[in-house]
Formats: structure tokens, C-alpha cells, sequence
């Protein structure tokens, strides 16, 4: 085993990894991997596009995101740990020629740091990677994702052996209860004690589900898991049914995810050829079917009993808790339902230990979360830093700081950040210093959410942020609740006012007292968090609205009907 692990890791023998996730796809990755192929094919050399252990042939595969995803097409050398950026089919010779058969680096395929003006050759060279800490994605970007040989070799499957051979389910939950480990799905429920209440029913028959949906517009953290990694995600899903006592596990994918769909359904293929799904995994007896169901393609089938609604056929509206799916959930069975990163993280939290996964983040929120990095920002992209880390560290360092509306960089341009998704909050500058934590965000009126974190400069218009977002949450509502129906439509039509000039001071009270009795008569989170985007400009960003009130001038010029100030500010 440890030889497969070292040629898939770092090892001496030769390795170019194209990076195949949706974004480097979209860019043209995929005919990269052709033009590479063809070439070295031209120069005779012996290639594998599978993990061959005892072959010394140069292994050319493909991976999941590797999460810089702006300068993507992104190819790899290793052992040589040479990254290229941004590579085009005309730029195959070059590699092969200098790289491939002389061991030198193309220099202009390599990442400028804009802060130093200096090209960067590796991954330990750009602060993109360098401030990360890369846990659930640890082997994403690395591995080959159709490759089960590749996830065994990188340690793949340990946690689920241990789970199965060496664990009782008590002692499952109790390790994850220790890991502190919170729910990465927007609630951040402690996973270890969600498992305990199931494990505890006294039903025959149990269910898990990942939820896969990801319906956040701009995220794709979920996404680049399941396409990255999908064996980390079926693990964690066999270790969560062991620690309740189930055998039929579920992941409801947003149908919108061709790849991830694809990745996932060849994963729980080759994992039931392997004899770890199926009638006798591992040897032991036991029964473990996985099923990968394409979701509803509603946003708020996200939602954990809408989501149960339409994987049982019925329309995806949500309903009261209690009871909650951990006691009476999928066909009324107990069923435990985690988020993709939660799950991701299970296996890792197996073999390391709890008390190692807690060294990382805060107490009240150990471990690392990933966030799509997006907006006015120089590097956007999927990132993972330990909870705790501020937004400074994340806007300026890991992002390499702001840019215009035209992508230039620029100093001073900071405006606001929106964290969590439609149903985060916009932070202003004074909370850049802010530890990003689950409590933390939520006393500041965001939340962790799923993850998204869009960066806005000085030219943004807050207003308009907030009508965006509120857009929205307000065409996703199911319609079940008459304020989250009604009230989302009305607050809709009250920032149109204040947009167009028809609004007074008054307008902005009744917004507020709107949003918050939104907050209160909803029934399922997607009512009760969708006035976030409203409340927290109006909070922080009061000056702005006044100004579109009393002055009829929207300080940005972004609002056409209102005059432009004599400077925008920008
Ligand atoms: C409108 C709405 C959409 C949601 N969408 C998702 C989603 O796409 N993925 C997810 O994991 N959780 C989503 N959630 C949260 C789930 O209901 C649930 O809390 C979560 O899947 C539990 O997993 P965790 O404990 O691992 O966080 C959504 C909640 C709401 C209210
Ligand atoms: S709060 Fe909104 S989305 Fe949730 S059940 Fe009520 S109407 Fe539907
Ligand atoms: S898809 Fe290639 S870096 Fe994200």
C-alpha cells in the first residue's frame, strides 16, 4: 500500500494532473488533457491514465477542482511541484518539450503574484494556498476521482474499516460528539449528537442522507467535494448508518451538477465491485446499499423535511419540527441527514481522532470550513480555513485584496462582504477583524451558511445588494407561509421605492419591522433567514439608503433613476 500511496502523492515517479473540475472544464481543461495525451503519444512515451503502482510510466490523470479556479486551466508536474496556469491546448508542446523531457519550468505559464510582481512555481509559493488549511480537500485536486485504487491509497476507506471491525456504534457517536464536529449545511447542529438521537430509536429500519443540494447561488463547495472526492463522501455516509444502526444511505445531488452526478454514481459502482457497498462489506455480513437521486431543482428542497418530501415522491414543501428526521423522518424512520462537507469530514475525524480534528478552529467551532471566494476580489475560487480566521486574512490575504468592477486591483476599495449566501448578511469594513466562527457570524446578523462569501468594493450599491439577494429568497419561497409569501414580495416592492425614489424615512421602518416579522411568522429557515440580506444593509449600511431617501442620490450612480453624486465614490 505505502508505494501506491507515495506515487499518488508526491513519489519519484513523473505525473502531470489536469485539473477537471466544472470551472477548469469549462475553460477548456478537457482539451488540454487530449492535446497532452496526443503529444506524448507523438514523443513515444509510455503513459498511464490509471494508477499503476509498479509501472514506472509517466501517469498523465485528471482531478477534481483544485480550487483556483480563476486561473484555471490548471495543470500540475510532480514530483517536480510545478503548477500552470490559465493552459491552453498551444501551450502542450512547451510542456512536454521543456518540462516533460528537460525538466525545466515555462515560466510564463506559471502564477504572477500581482502583490510582488514575481512568478510563483509551486503551490508553497502563492498565498492563495500557503494561508489555507486544506482538510476535506486535502486530496481534492490531487487524486483521480474515478479512481477508487487512488482514494485507497491516499488512506481511503480506513475510517469506514475501523468503523466497521474495530467500533461499536456508541463509540461512534461518542468520538464525533468529542470532535465538536458542527453540521457544515448553514445550521451548524453538533453532528455527534444529531447520530446519538437516532441511534437511540428503536426502529428495524433507519436512513442516511447527504444533502447534496447546494441551491445557493454562487456556491460550489458541495459540488467540487462530490466531484473531487465522492469516495470521502460515501465513507463518511457508511460511518454515519454504522453509528445509528442503518443500511441504506442516500445522496440527493442538485440535479444541476452533471459531473457530481457522474462521479458519484461511478464511486458507489466501484465501491459495490469492491465489495465495500453491498450484501458482505468488508467482509463482515453486513448489508450497505447507496443511492445517488438527482434533486428537485428547488432551492428550498434543500431544506431537510422538503427535501424528505421529494425523495418520497411528494412536493418539496417543508414541515413542523418536531418530530425531527432523526426521530421520525424518510417513510417515518429515523434518518440522519448531513450536509456533503459534514460527511467529508467524518472519516478524516475517525482516523485522526477527535482531539486532533479540535486543534484546529475555535472551541466553539473546531475544525476548517470551505468557502466559494467570489466578487470584487483578485483571487476568487473555492478556499478552507480553520473557523476563527478573519475576514481580513481571507479578503486580503488569502484573496490577495480588492478590485474594481473591471477586475484591476485597488487599495482602500473595500465595501462589504456577504456571508452565508442569500441568507447571510452583508459586514462592513469594522468587522473585518471579525473571527469568522458559527456564533460570531450570527451575532454580527450573517451566518456561516452554506459558505458563500462574495467581496464587494466601493462601487457596489448596498441597496441594490439587498433587492439582488431578497430577489431570491422571495421566487424560492414555497408559498406555504403567507409572511415569507407575501411579506418577501412586499419588502421587495418597499426596496423598489427606496431604488427608484419613491421612498421616504417612513419606508425604512416599515422595512424593518417587515423583516423581522418575516423572521418570526416563517416556518422552515429559508422565511426565517431571508430578510438577513435587508436587516444587515440597513444596519450597517443605514447612511446608503438615507441617501437614496432624503437626497433622491444613490452614492454609487448604480441606480438609474436617482441622481449621481458630483464624485462617485470610487
Ligand atoms: C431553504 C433551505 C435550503 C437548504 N439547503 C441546504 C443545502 O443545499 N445543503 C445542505 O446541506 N443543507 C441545506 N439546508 C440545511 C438543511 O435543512 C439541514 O440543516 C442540513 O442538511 C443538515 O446537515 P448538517 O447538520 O450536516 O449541516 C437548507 C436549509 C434551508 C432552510
Ligand atoms: S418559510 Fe417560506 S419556504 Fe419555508 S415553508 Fe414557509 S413559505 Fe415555504
Ligand atoms: S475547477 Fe479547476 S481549479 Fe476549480
Amino acid at each position: 500500500m505505502s508505494h501506491v500511496k507515495s506515487s499518488v502523492q508526491t513519489g519519484s515517479k513523473r505525473r502531470i494532473i489536469i485539473c477537471a473540475g466544472t470551472g477548469c472544464v469549462s475553460s477548456g481543461a478537457l482539451k488540454v488533457h487530449g492535446a497532452l495525451l496526443k503529444k506524448l503519444s507523438e514523443r513515444n512515451m509510455d503513459i498511464d491514465v490509471k494508477l499503476a503502482p509498479e509501472s514506472q510510466n509517466l501517469h498523465l490523470s485528471k482531478s477534481g477542482c483544485q480550487g483556483f479556479c480563476q486561473m484555471g486551466p490548471l495543470v500540475t508536474v510532480l514530483p517536480d511541484n510545478i503548477l500552470y496556469c490559465k493552459v491552453t491546448t498551444s501551450d502542450v508542446d512547451d510542456i512536454v518539450e521543456q518540462t516533460i523531457l528537460k525538466g525545466e519550468v515555462v515560466q510564463r505559464l506559471t502564477y504572477l503574484d500581482p502583490a510582488t510582481n514575481k512568478h510563483c512555481t509551486s503551490y508553497d509559493e502563492i498565498p492563495f494556498y500557503t494561508r489555507q488549511t486544506r482538510f476535506v480537500l486535502k486530496e481534492c485536486g490531487w487524486i483521480d476521482p474515478e479512481s477508487l485504487n487512488e482514494y485507497i491509497a491516499t488512506g481511503g476507506y480506513g475510517g469506514a474499516i475501523k468503523a466497521f471491525l474495530e467500533m461499536t456504534p456508541e463509540e461512534i457517536c461518542r468520538e464525533v460528539i468529542a470532535s465538536g464536529l458542527r453540521g457544515r449545511g448553514g445550521g451548524g447542529f453538533p453532528t455527534g449528537r444529531k447520530w446519538e438521537i437516532a441511534r437511540m430509536q428503536p426502529a428495524e429500519k433507519k436512513y442516511v442522507i447527504c444533502n447534496g443540494d447546494e441551491g445557493d447561488p454562487g456556491a460550489f463547495m458541495n459540488r467540487s467535494v462530490m466531484e473531487g472526492n465522492p469516495h470521502a463522501v460515501i465513507e463518511g455516509l457508511m460511518i454515519a448508518a454504522r453509528a445509528i444502526g442503518s443500511d441504506e444511505v442516500y445522496v440527493y445531488v442538485r440535479a444541476e451538477y452533471p459531473l457530481a452526478v457522474k462521479r458519484m454514481n461511478m464511486a458507489v459502482e466501484d465501491a459495490e465491485a469492491a465489495g465495500i457497498l453491498g450484501n458482505n462489506i468488508f467482509g463482515t455480513g453486513k448489508r450497505m446499499k447507496c443511492t445517488i437521486l438527482p434533486s428537485a431543482g428547488a432551492f428550498v428542497c434543500g431544506e431537510e423535511t422538503a427535501m424528505l418530501a421529494s425523495i418520497e415522491g411528494l412536493r418539496g414543501t417543508p414541515v413542523p419540527k418536531p418530530p425531527f428526521p432523526a426521530q421520525c423522518g424518510l417513510r417515518g424512520k429515523p434518518t440522519i441527514i448531513n450536509n456533503v462537507e459534514t460527511l467529508a469530514q467524518i472519516p478524516r475525524i475517525l482516523l485522526a481522532g477527535a482531539q486532533s480534528f479540535k486543534k484546529m478552529g475555535t472551541p466553539a467551532s473546531p475544525g476548517t470550513k470551505t468557502f466559494a471566494l467570489t466578487g470584487h476580489v483578485v483571487n476568487t475560487g473555492l478556499i478552507e480555513v480553520p473557523f476563527g480566521t478573519t475576514l481580513r486574512e481571507i479578503v486580503f490575504s488569502i484573496g490577495g485584496g480588492v478590485t474594481t468592477d473591471e477586475g484591476t486591483p485597488t487599495d482602500g476599495m473595500f465595501k462589504a462582504v456577504q456571508v452565508g449566501g442569500p441568507s447571510g448578511g452583508c459586514l462592513p469594513p469594522e468587522l473585518l477583524d471579525m473571527p469568522l466562527d458559527f456564533d460570531s457570524l450570527l451575532s454580527a446578523g450573517a451566518m456561516v451558511g452554506s459558505g458563500g462569501l462574495v467581496v464587494m468594493n466601493q462601487q457596489t450599491c448596498m441597496v441594490s445588494v439587498a433587492r439582488f439577494f431578497m430577489e431570491f429568497t422571495q421566487r424560492e419561497s414555497c408559498g406555504k407561509c403567507v409572511l415569507c409569501r407575501e411579506g418577501t414580495r412586499q419588502l421587495l416592492v418597499l426596496l423598489d421605492d427606496v431604488i427608484e425614489g419613491r421612498a421616504t424615512l417612513q419606508t425604512l421602518d416599515i422595512m424593518e419591522l417587515l423583516a423581522k416579522s418575516i423572521k418570526l411568522g416563517s416556518l422552515c429557515g429559508l422565511g426565517k433567514t431571508a430578510p438577513n440580506a435587508v436587516l444587515s444593509t440597513l444596519k450597517y449600511f443605514r447612511a446608503e439608503f438615507e441617501s437614496h431617501v432624503v437626497d433622491k442620490q444613490c452614492p454609487t450612480g448604480q441606480c438609474s433613476l436617482l441622481t449621481k453624486p458630483d464624485r462617485v465614490t470610487a
